[in-house]
């Protein structure tokens, strides 16, 4: 959907779109059942399962992370070349790029960071059950899955508005992207900080 969405609005070339469509559904195909093993550390799975479910649910990350890079970086090339000309590029339908952009650091931030922290076996076992769950949780699930939905909405706002109508809505958009983004910041911070970090120590002093 991001690479669709980008393409849509003429942030990434269709080659690029189109290669990571095909390697998402490459790794979701080949790696998606195994992937999952990650959330049956109490189901009696063999050890070889445990090691493979870690490493391939790792690289889902990867074709999200790669076009949001690119993606950025024809914005930032884009601005740099109209720096020469003096004049700044207006990005077709900013705020839904914002929220794309967002979904593109969530999935690095919530699912590549926090859930790479909890993925390993040996973590999963002090892990399973604790705040690091749903902080890996939220940020993955709101940040990428909900910052997409509300971007998909924001995208059809923005298409079925008036310019002088949008010159309204936009500043109720603006407070909403950065209330939620901040908003789910604030959240993991503090589901962490502090009772996180004293659960943890609890687990790895007392067991699970
Ligand atoms: C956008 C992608 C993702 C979403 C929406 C997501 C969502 C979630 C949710 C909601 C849970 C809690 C499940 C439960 O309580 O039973 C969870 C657990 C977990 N996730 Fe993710 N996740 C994503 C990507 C990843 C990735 C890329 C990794 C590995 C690097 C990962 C590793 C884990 C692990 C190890 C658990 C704990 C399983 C457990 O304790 O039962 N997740 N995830």
């Amino acid at each position: 959907m991001v690479a669709l969405m980008f393409y849509q609005l003429g942030l990434t070339q269709r080659n690029v779109a189109l290669r990571v469509i095909y390697l998402d559904a490459i790794l979701y195909f080949a790696g998606g059942v195994i992937g999952t093993g990650h959330h049956w550390y109490f189901t009696g799975q063999s050890s070889v399962n445990m090691a493979l479910s870690a490493m391939v649910s790792v690289l889902e990350v990867v074709p999200l992370t790669l076009l949001t890079l690119d993606a950025w970086d024809f914005v930032r090339t884009t601005r740099a070349d109209c720096d020469v000309c003096g004049k700044s590029v207006a990005i077709p339908h900013k705020w839904t790029f914002y929220f794309l952009m967002a979904v593109g650091f969530w999935n690095f931030v919530g699912a590549g960071i926090f859930g790479f922290l909890i993925n390993l076996p040996i973590v999963s076992y002090y892990e399973a059950g604790t705040q690091l769950t749903p902080n890996h949780g939220h940020a993955a699930m709101m940040g990428v899955f909900g910052m997409l939905a509300l971007a998909l909405m924001v995208f059809v706002l923005r298409q079925t508005s008036t310019d002088t109508r949008w010159v309204d809505i936009e500043k109720y958009v603006k407070v909403g992207f950065w209330g939620i983004n901040v908003g789910l910041a604030l959240m993991l911070m503090m589901s962490l900080f502090p009772s996180g970090v004293l659960q943890v120590w609890d687990v790895v002093q007392h067991g699970y």
